[in-house]
């Protein structure tokens, strides 16, 4: 079986990151986002995996993954054709490279605790033609949403609904079989111009047998800042122990509490309070410092005179700012300083397009 995994869009909610980054890209406890689909992936036994790109960003995702061999996986990158026309078209343009066997289609975005093992031993074992993972969510209507029949068999799938039938999510994980690209001809895009993947799914749930599993441990759809944040915390939490890399420095009165990771290189000074769950990268500079739960920084990352807690912190950004900043996502090289002893006194702030900043 091969997989697909939808690694394009614009991510326009994420700005002012995704001006320079792709989404799938941002760390999430210092790992490309897109590393976890891709091991979740490998884990189950499915190698042969399609990336989904958008046009022009190949070279770029290739340079990070590389063609799969750290993963154990053979990697094929597919750049978007045909402009940005929903999920469900971004499938149909993988279909050269899909052609032939039943595929996993997996939305990057999507991060999960636990295997989709299961799922695809049932969807293989019990002849599906589909097979969706529901996650029970407060917030349905921000979903593709299951509706049921009395009998609990599936009766159709609704795109985010102002009035969800269900308390069910159809998250990013899916498995079709190859009627799915010639049903694909036979669908039309939806008001917002998109072809939805609960057309498709209402399709196969109308000719096929679907089958579904709950999803009962952890999962997020990283789409917003503050569930990028949570998936973060989420990939904090599988750490384990103590470790720290035998070139990192640690000096002899720092308090280390939890499950903490020190990278190569980093050297810990006077003065400072690490609560994990923490991952600090390589060649990091900290001094005078706490750093609280679900924290992450990335290499060359300098956190002086400041607290910091469950945020992102990504490469070579400097903190110095006697301040205690929470809940952030913090760019590469952004630099967050204390306010100098000049007029006029004040906020001064150079925020890029996007930026929300609370003060
Ligand atoms: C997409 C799908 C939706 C699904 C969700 C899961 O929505 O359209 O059906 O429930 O992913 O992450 P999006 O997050 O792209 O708005």
């Amino acid at each position: 079986m091969k997989a697909l995994i939808a690694a394009g869009g614009r991510s326009t909610r994420m700005r002012p990151i995704t001006h320079t980054i792709n989404k799938h890209l941002i760390p999430l406890a210092n790992r490309p986002m897109l590393e976890y689909p891709i091991r979740k992936l490998v884990e189950a036994g499915i190698t042969d995996i399609v990336l989904n790109v958008n046009p022009g960003e190949a070279d770029v995702m290739r340079s990070v993954f590389g063609d799969g061999e750290k993963y154990g996986a053979k990697l094929t990158y597919v750049e978007q054709q045909g402009g940005a026309l929903g999920i469900a078209h971004a499938v149909a343009n993988a279909e050269p490279y899909l052609r032939g066997d039943s595929f996993v289609f997996f939305l990057g975005d999507n991060v999960m605790v636990g295997s989709i093992k299961k799922m695809k031993e049932r969807f293989e074992a019990e002849h599906f033609n589909c097979m969706l993972a529901l996650s029970r969510v407060k917030d349905p209507n921000r979903f593709g949403v299951a509706e049921f029949n009395a009998d609990g068999t599936l009766k159709r799938a609704v795109e985010k609904p102002k009035d969800p039938p269900s308390p069910y999510a159809i998250t990013g994980i899916y498995f079709f079989d190859q009627q799915y690209f010639d049903a694909f001809k036979t669908m039309k895009p939806s008001p917002r111009g998109e072809y939805e993947i609960t057309d498709m799914i209402s399709w196969y749930i109308a000719n096929g047998r679907v089958g579904y599993e709950e999803i009962t441990g952890w999962w997020k759809d990283t789409g917003t800042p503050d569930a990028l944040l949570e998936g973060n915390a989420l990939m904090l939490d599988e750490m384990k122990g103590v470790t720290v890399a035998p070139t990192a420095s640690v000096d002899a009165e720092c308090r280390i509490q939890g499950n903490v990771e020190i990278g190569e290189g980093s050297v810990i000074g006077a003065n400072v309070l690490i609560r994990g769950p923490v991952t600090i990268g390589e060649n990091c500079h900290i001094e005078h410092a706490y750093i609280g739960p679900y924290s992450s920084l990335g290499n060359g990352v300098t956190l002086k005179n400041g607290e910091i807690e469950h945020s992102i912190v990504m490469e070579g950004a400097r903190i110095d700012c006697g301040k205690r900043i929470v809940d952030s996502i913090i760019g590469k090289n952004a630099v967050i300083s204390a306010v100098a002893d000049t007029l006029p006194r004040g906020h001064k702030l150079i925020a890029g397009d996007s930026s929300k900043i609370e003060l």
